[in-house]
């Protein structure tokens, strides 16, 4: 008889729970509408009339994330989730943003590509206008006694495949995936990305490095930013302390002052 007692409280207190949890959950979603009705996503000068159903599905998914995060995340393509919905960008500027959803092809060729003449480690190219800013910050690194070394810049898609599948075969898709860009999705495609040692310690340990404290102190003063931060939930890449990428000095220092990633830069002030 006790049993059956102790038996029939426990579902009781279960399915109490279980109706708290889904009130809460109402609650939250019934929110989320509220605040998309009451303010309008539409004064956002990066705001898309034809994503609007996009951004309602997804406050309605991520009912805390601020409107402007909302709208952001739905044009980078997150509600999408990444590889899908890809688009070619056949056009070369400084400016340009190769990710999980932007691709280019092998007819693609970056603009002025030339030979980093030194701080690296073999002949490689990159663009002019990195590679003059790659060459000064290395410079002004050394004369302060830092280490700033050039292991991987300019790759051709042909390259980054035979990359990419080495990974695969050897750590699974889903793995791969995390650390590397699928051929024609690498930013080492523009000639504006470096990966960067110090000379004694490996890239991956580039973190550990005086050079690594010198790069997140100095590196925007050239119009470098470190492209792929700790929270990997807009770039789909785990943090890449080594992997530095040229906007300019002024896109970079903005960047820097306000924490964000390329693609919520590009977003908010580019495509909009
Ligand atoms: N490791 C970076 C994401 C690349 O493969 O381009
Ligand atoms: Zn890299």
């Amino acid at each position: 008889m006790k049993k059956y007692l102790a038996i029939t409280l426990s579902l009781i207190i279960i399915l109490s729970i279980l109706c708290l949890i889904k009130k809460d959950k109402k609650e939250t979603i019934k929110e989320a509408k509220k605040v998309l009705e009451t303010t309008p996503l539409s004064s956002y000068s990066f705001y898309k009339e034809e994503n609007l159903d996009r951004y309602k599905s997804y406050k309605i998914k991520f009912p805390t994330l601020k409107n402007k995060d909302i709208i952001l995340r739905v044009n980078i393509g997150l509600d999408h989730g990444f590889y899908t919905e890809t688009k070619e960008i056949t056009e070369f500027n400084i400016l340009m943003l190769i990710n999980k959803y932007n691709y280019v092809t092998n007819t693609f060729i970056p603009n002025d590509l030339v030979l980093v003449e030194s701080f690296s480690k073999e002949d490689m190219f990159l663009n002019r206008e990195c590679k003059d800013a790659f060459i000064k910050m290395a410079h002004d690194a050394e004369a302060l006694g830092y280490n700033i070394r050039a292991i991987s810049t300019y790759r051709t898609i042909d390259y980054q495949e035979n990359l990419y599948n080495n990974y695969v075969k050897n750590d699974g898709l889903e793995k791969a995936d995390t650390y590397s860009a699928r051929p024609g999705y690498s930013e080492h495609h523009t000639g504006l990305a470096i990966d960067i040692d110090n000379k004694v310690l490996s890239f991956n340990n580039f973190e550990n490095t005086k050079e690594f404290n010198w790069m997140m102190d100095n590196a925007y003063k050239y119009g470098f930013i470190l492209r792929y931060p700790k929270d990997s939930s807009i770039t789909g890449y785990i943090y890449e302390p080594w992997h530095y990428r040229y906007v300019g000095l002024e896109v970079a220092n903005y960047i820097h002052e306000h924490n964000i990633t390329f693609e919520e830069y590009y977003y908010e002030f580019i495509d909009k």
